[in-house]
């Protein structure tokens, strides 16, 4: 049985090998990245690196630091990953900041037991990365809702005359998440209004629960807690990023009986709750889609959100701009980011931290102001 299974395994491994070796010069022609790399905060000390190719293949970031260089590949359990599009390196973020990296991926047409066919390596230009570098204002870009319109929240985010420090794409900039092509669509916002040079922070909107890839892009992200939850700073800005899950019961037949959000969401509360307050931080910012805090499947964020004596909660989820949200009787400031706000409209928001105060202001796509506001934060 050995010796047939044996042969077997070395007919096919010929037939893939010699296929791959025919197909390799169309696989080069058609071999290149798709979308180019952002770089994602996945919790305190780290950055993940993404990008996509257009076939699949290994990934791989290079930079230097301290005198020595670094290649970081994509790896999952010791193997590096040759399987998909995407790929994702995690490094990280005192190596990052202030430095420039290169991501590089290599085609892999086939891999078997003991063979492997190689395509070739496509290779970014180098990428200078900002980190924070002690400046007095802090420029944080917010946009949620994107809906797969980033044209109006690129016009929306024209008129901002101040470039953002950091970016936060707070959920639902897709409608659904059934494949590898709805994540790349997250990819290339992420991009398109980061450059690969700020950190981006993504927090996952309902809309993007939905569908077959929605579990695996979490993975893609390799946070500290798994999940699509972490904490992280900026300076003196200390964030908490949730997930926030879906916006209606596990019993609710859009989801047939297929998802257990409440399991999922009860053990990020309990995550949540082994986390303490960043005394050190000048401003304790959380980050969510859903704004209802108060209830995320039965659990009750506020006190925990108390407690980690937050000064001020960013929704998104409604589509609408408001600096001065007060669903909920809590003891910080809430606010809605704005998002896609009707079939075409557009509302981008730039928070600018400094000097204890936080201040808001929003445009559309119509060039039109759409709110400000300062929040003041006492210590
Ligand atoms: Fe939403």
């Amino acid at each position: 049985m050995y010796t047939i299974n044996m042969a077997l395994n070395v007919i096919i491994s010929a037939i893939m090998v010699i296929q791959s070796v025919i197909a390799l010069p169309f696989n080069t022609a058609l071999f290149f990245i798709d979308n180019e790399a952002s770089v994602f905060e996945s919790g305190d000390e780290m950055y993940t690196v993404i990008w996509s190719t257009s076939l699949p293949g290994t990934g791989w970031v290079t930079y230097t630091y301290d005198g020595v260089e670094y290649v970081v590949k994509d790896l999952q359990n010791s193997a590096v990953r040759t399987e998909d599009t995407v790929h994702s390196v995690r490094v990280p973020k005192a190596h990052l900041d202030h430095n420039a990296y290169t991501y590089s991926s290599q085609q892999i047409s086939t891999r078997r037991a003991y063979v492997a066919v190689k395509g070739r390596t496509v290779t970014s230009a180098p990428v200078e990365f900002k980190g924070y570098s002690g400046q007095e204002q802090i420029n944080m870009l917010v946009l949620s809702d994107i809906h797969e319109n980033p044209y109006n929240a690129q016009k929306a985010v024209n008129n901002f005359t101040v470039q953002p420090d950091l970016l936060v794409l707070n959920g639902d900039l897709v409608s659904y998440m059934t494949s590898v092509l709805k994540f790349k669509q997250i990819l290339s916002y992420a991009h398109r209004f980061s450059g690969g040079t700020i950190p981006v922070i993504y927090t996952r909107g309902n809309h993007e629960n939905r569908g077959t890839y929605g579990p695996e892009a979490v993975d893609i992200f390799k946070t500290s807690t798994r999940g699509q939850y972490f904490t992280c700073s900026y300076g003196p800005i200390s964030l908490l990023c949730l997930d926030s899950g879906e916006d209606k019961d596990d019993s609710d037949w859009t989801y047939a009986g297929l998802v257990d959000s409440t399991s999922y969401i009860a053990e990020e509360t309990e995550w949540m709750k082994t986390l303490s307050p960043d005394e050190d931080a000048d401003y304790r910012v959380c980050i969510a889609h859903m704004p209802n805090v108060n209830n995320r499947y039965g659990f009750n964020w506020v006190p925990i959100l108390t407690d980690l004596k937050t000064d001020l909660f960013i929704g998104g989820h409604k589509h609408r701009l408001n600096f001065e949200y007060r669903r909920l009787n809590v003891p910080f400031y809430q606010m809605l980011d704005g998002g896609k706000t009707n079939d075409d409209g557009f509302i981008a928001t730039m928070l600018t931290f400094g000097g204890g105060e936080i201040r808001g202001i929003a445009y559309d796509d119509q060039r039109n102001l759409a709110g400000e506001h300062t929040y003041v934060i006492e210590r």
